[in-house]
């Protein structure tokens, strides 16, 4: 079926992605789609699901760092690249030689931002972001219009957009997305009344996105969704047609028949109640499998049937309680994804170790090979 050297792969479904960033695209209405693969396009890989997006209808590209940035442009991709932080002073020839769009907020960076290009006779596109709430990084509204003024003053940098984060857009009952936009549409009026505004404002994830509070926006910074999982529990309602690029998989590497009372894995923690056939798997937290993941239900699909895993998840491998069911050397285990009529997402994993989707999927380390396939069903 593939040939990973290993018992254990990632399946990456580009045609997931092609689905979702489609109708995402669709979604965002007079906005254009910019695709976010920070992280190794959150563990899926980033150049694959840039190519993937791009082909869908996406026009540009968010990363966190000037490396990711680097990465896309070795690979040829030729796209708009917004790296959504500022950067330290040492990348930035980098960052000016791969023609990215930066992220600027801070007085100093925009001015060392500002002489970097001069001194290599080239224009730095950058979008000033605005913290309107989420308290993570940005320039305060009060200073924005002065930070808008100190950029257009600079003959080597061209303001290209202005943008803000949302801090709750995944909670829909949390008042502060409102607030946050209110703050946003104040400081644009005023863009406005001086005729200031840029190409690009912009202001929404992917919970704003599937919400639909991007109306008056000229881009959207679409990361979670375009991989097929909806930003938080609260938001499955309006996440339910994407379809999850990710699946985690397995072959059963080992098998014992133990009696009741029998331990398994470091610890012996817990006995069997009855006696049961247990399956080895192949992964570990070396993986990205948490090892804790045992003690809050986590579970595996072996034979369409959920079997929970029992004992610690060591580095390299775990056990699975397969009950009665006649396991094989070499049988099929999914952890992350389908099999027959059962499904283990993210956010249900997410949801037992009380933490996000996000966290599950990029959480898969790059021991894991992924293996690239074109519609899974
Ligand atoms: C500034 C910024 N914009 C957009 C995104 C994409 O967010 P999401 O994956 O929730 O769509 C992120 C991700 O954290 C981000 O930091």
């Amino acid at each position: 079926m593939n040939s990973v050297n290993r018992w254990a792969w990632v399946e990456v479904d580009l045609g997931a992605i092609k689905t979702n960033v489609a109708a995402l695209v669709k979604q965002a209405g007079r906005a254009e789609l910019w695709a976010t693969v920070k992280a190794n396009g959150y563990g899926h890989g980033a150049v694959e699901v840039a190519r993937t997006a791009l082909s869908a209808g996406a026009s540009g590209l968010c990363v966190a760092l000037a490396d990711e940035a680097h990465q896309l442009r070795q690979a040829k991709i030729v796209a708009p690249i917004l790296i959504v932080s500022e950067q330290p002073e040492v990348a930035f020839e980098q960052m000016l030689g791969d023609q990215v769009v930066a992220t600027v907020y801070n007085e100093a960076t925009i001015n060392s931002y500002a002489a970097a290009a001069k001194r290599l006779g080239v224009v730095g596109k950058v979008h000033l972001k605005v913290d309107t709430g989420m308290h993570r990084v940005g320039v305060p509204v009060a200073s924005a219009i002065a930070r808008v003024e100190q950029i257009n003053a600079l003959s080597s940098l061209q303001l290209e957009g202005v943008y803000t984060h949302f801090a709750a857009a995944d909670l829909p009952s949390h008042d502060e997305t409102a607030k946050q936009q209110q703050r946003f549409d104040d400081f644009v009026g005023e863009l406005d009344r001086k005729k200031l505004r840029p190409k690009f404002v912009h202001t929404s994830n992917s919970a704003a996105v599937l919400r639909s509070l991007n109306a008056a926006t000229d881009l959207v910074r679409v990361g979670i969704a375009i991989y097929g999982i909806a930003p938080s529990n609260e938001t499955e309602n309006v996440a339910s047609r994407l379809r999850p690029a990710m699946s985690l998989h397995a072959r059963v590497s080992h098998v014992q028949w133990l009696a009741a009372g029998e331990g398994v894995s470091y610890g012996l923690r817990k006995k069997l109640d009855s006696a049961a056939n247990i399956a080895t798997l192949p992964l570990g937290y070396a993986d990205g499998v948490p090892r804790r993941l045992w003690s809050v239900g986590g579970e595996v699909l072996i034979a369409g049937k959920r079997c929970p895993i029992i004992g610690v998840v060591t580095m390299d491998q775990l056990m699975v309680n397969c009950g009665g069911i006649d396991v094989k050397i070499g049988d099929r285990a999914v952890l992350l994804g389908s099999q027959g009529d059962e499904v283990i997402s993210a956010n249900e994993i997410a949801t037992r170790l009380e933490t996000i989707g996000y966290e599950i999927v990029c959480g898969v380390s790059a021991r894991v090979t992924r293996v690239y396939v074109e519609n899974r069903n």
